[in-house]
């Protein structure tokens, strides 16, 4: 029998813990506790408090610790519903009859589990056998080791619609319960009832206690039309209550203080594999109340992981409208975005493990990226334009609902809007003071974070405070011209014969290409000739191996086949030109894009503006430029290659 959880607040208000230990322990009041002598263990000096404000009692000798109910089971041996029956009466607080319907549903439940159990074992053993050979392959192909797919217990259900019903049918359960359960499709237009997930890899969602409640089935097939498919909602499974990995990832949070948000299952089980076992993913949909809160007994700042396009923004701003409300004293959430087109999957198995903590480090505040948005959603330049963005970010914290964190935001964001609009001004007066031969540069202006600094996490409040909407926001880690650079010298060193100080002096955002790239050249001044595999064999030996994998499978286009090693030496002879030529483009352009907008920042004007336009559009039509033989054409196709899509 399930009690309701308020009606345990209830006995627990009316019973303070020291009334109910007091009949078992004598207690002496020690300012707020209560103080007396273990009921667990033999001593003489006192090691048991008790705390009534908290609830709780806790004893130091043996590490006891618990509240009303759990006492009773402790020192009375009680089972939970007797500790609660006892106490309720001692309360005054009645239970509710147990009805036979609740009994009933309480029945149900217990076979659900246990169909699930019996389905989850199931498909377990199919990955396994014979029939689940492709799916293996799959697995293998997308780097899930047999030991990965043992801890999330992932499994295979094959193509005969009949498989799973047969089987739980052999074993006892009626057809009915499966379509309660979820796990075969029935209704009245449907004949004869079949198996909901077929010729799927099938990952089993549990609750807290590990129990499996649900499934999420992906296909292999890239034709099928739903690449996800997960359990309906039953009377085991709210989808929007559960986070994927949740039972396991809760132990490693509570160890390491924080938890990791991923979009999916495959970024989970990534992220375990990679050794960062704290990762839960929300189930296909946006991340729900219920949702958060749950993390919030995880850890106090849950890192929410998102693509660095414009709908992982989106999603963001989604996430953080959710939370705004709920927000608590020491609860928030914290914004992590990934390069642009890859998922935490991507990323660490390209980049390595060390890569994801790179990205989760630099992970934002969640006012931070409120700030971000909405400074980022206009031009500033007039007095009631600014007066808006005031009015817009003063409502914005008004739904922030516990007052003391509502207080700090208030003053937070006013700091903040003090700060932008005192550095406008203070430019205008610098402006001003130089056409009479004062100083040249303004305070204001010399704190101006340097492009670099945009994106980084615990960067000085001015620095996201001037990431206006102008101002481009995170480099991905590696830029694709940089790596497709990298990779046409680690697959045809003899260029660095002929362009060895060009190489050199080609400027990189990246700064694990920029280090490849100076290793690459010191091996070539070591060893000359140098073919790929000496290169490569001697990149291995001094670490570089990971990053020499990260610019290998860089996103890769068509126009990029100049830097395949079978490509003809003269297609590798043009290709690297152009593609030089427009990253030496793309580093001029980025110095007239750091000028524009420090100019724009000390003084907003419409010309200041305009030119900042004109820079951040010709930087990005280079960015867009892919080379190709024929010259210069601009592709939209840019998206990276997703491994094993
Ligand atoms: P994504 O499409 O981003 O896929 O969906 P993914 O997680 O990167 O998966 P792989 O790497 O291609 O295998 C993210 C999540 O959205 C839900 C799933 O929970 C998925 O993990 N989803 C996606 C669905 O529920 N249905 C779909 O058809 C697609
Ligand atoms: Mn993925």
């Amino acid at each position: 029998m399930r009690y309701p959880p308020d009606l345990l607040d209830e006995i627990r208000a009316r019973l303070p813990v020291s009334q109910v230990v007091a009949r078992r322990v004598q207690l002496k009041r020690q300012g707020r506790e209560f103080v007396g002598l273990s009921p667990f263990k033999q001593e003489k000096t006192p090691s048991f408090t008790v705390n009534d404000q908290k609830g709780f009692y806790h004893c130091f000798a043996s590490g006891e610790h618990g509240d009303i109910f759990k006492f009773l089971m402790k020192t009375e041996g009680l089972s939970f519903p007797e500790a609660i029956e006892r106490l309720a009466a001692e309360a005054g607080v009645s239970l509710p009859k147990a009805t036979p319907e609740m009994v009933r549903r309480e029945g149900e439940r217990e076979r659900l589990l246990a169909l699930m159990e019996r389905a989850s074992a199931y498909f377990e053993g199919e990955l396994k056998a014979a029939t689940g050979r492709e799916a293996r392959n799959y697995l293998d192909k997308r780097g899930v080791q047999p030991q990965l797919r043992a801890q999330f217990r992932i499994g295979y259900a094959h193509n005969d619609r009949f498989a799973l019903k047969n089987h739980l049918s052999a074993a006892g359960f009626m057809v009915e319960e499966m379509a309660i359960a979820g796990m075969v499709i029935a209704g009245d237009d449907i004949a004869v009832p079949y198996d909901r997930f077929r010729n799927r890899i099938i990952f089993p969602i549990t609750d807290l206690r590990g129990r499996v409640i649900a499934f999420g089935g992906r296909a292999m097939d890239p034709s099928q039309p739903a690449k996800y498919l997960n359990s309906p909602e039953t009377p085991l499974f709210h989808k929007g209550s559960v986070l994927f990995n949740a039972d396991k990832a809760r132990q490693a949070a509570y160890e390491n203080g924080s938890i990791v948000v991923a979009e999916g299952y495959m970024d989970v089980i990534a992220l375990v594999g990679a050794g960062i076992a704290n990762a839960v993913a929300p189930l296909g949909t946006a991340l729900t109340e219920q949702q958060i809160r749950l993390l919030w007994r995880m850890a106090p700042e849950p890192v929410l992981c998102f693509d660095g396009d414009a709908a992982g923004t989106k999603a963001a701003h989604r996430a953080l409208e959710t939370a705004l409300p709920l927000l608590q004293p020491g609860l928030s959430l914290r914004f992590a975005f990934l390069p642009e087109g890859l998922d935490p999957d991507d990323l660490v198995r390209r980049a390595g493990r060390g890569a994801m903590a790179e990205v989760l480090s630099a992970a934002m505040p969640l006012v931070d990226v409120l700030w971000q948005r909405e400074w980022q959603a206009g031009n500033w330049s007039t007095p009631e334009r600014r007066a808006s963005l005031e009015q817009r970010l003063r409502g914005l914290v008004e739904c922030v609902g516990d007052m003391a964190v509502k207080t700090h935001y208030h003053r937070e964001i006013s700091a903040r809007l003090k700060r932008v609009w005192s550095a406008a001004q203070g430019n205008q007066r610098s402006q001003q003071r130089q056409t009479t031969g004062a100083s040249h540069r303004s305070p204001a202006r010399r704190d101006m974070p340097r492009r670099s600094d945009h994106g980084r996490l615990g960067a000085p409040a001015s620095a996201s405070l001037l990431q206006s909407g102008l101002i481009q926001g995170a480099k991905s880690l590696v830029t694709s011209r940089e790596a497709l650079i990298v990779r046409t010298l680690l697959n045809h060193p003899w260029l660095i014969d002929e362009h060895a100080e060009e190489i050199a002096a080609l400027e990189f955002e990246a700064a694990p290409m920029s280090k490849l790239r100076d290793a690459i050249l010191q091996v070539h001044a070591l060893e000359n000739p140098l073919n790929r595999t000496t290169l490569h064999h001697h990149l291995d030996r001094l670490g570089l191996g990971n990053v020499v994998t990260l610019a290998e499978r860089a996103n890769t286009h068509k126009s990029d086949r100049f830097s395949e090693p079978d490509a003809s030496e003269q297609e590798v002879a043009l290709g690297w030109r152009d593609t030089v030529s427009l990253q030496r483009r793309g580093t001029e352009l980025e110095r007239a894009m750091r000028s524009a907008e420090e100019a724009y920042l000390a003084d907003q004007t419409p010309e200041a503006q305009a030119q900042l336009m004109a820079v951040r559009n010709l930087l990005e039509n280079t960015e867009r430029q892919e080379p190709s033989l024929d010259g210069f054409e601009v592709d939209q196709d840019v998206a990276p290659r997703r491994v094993g899509d």
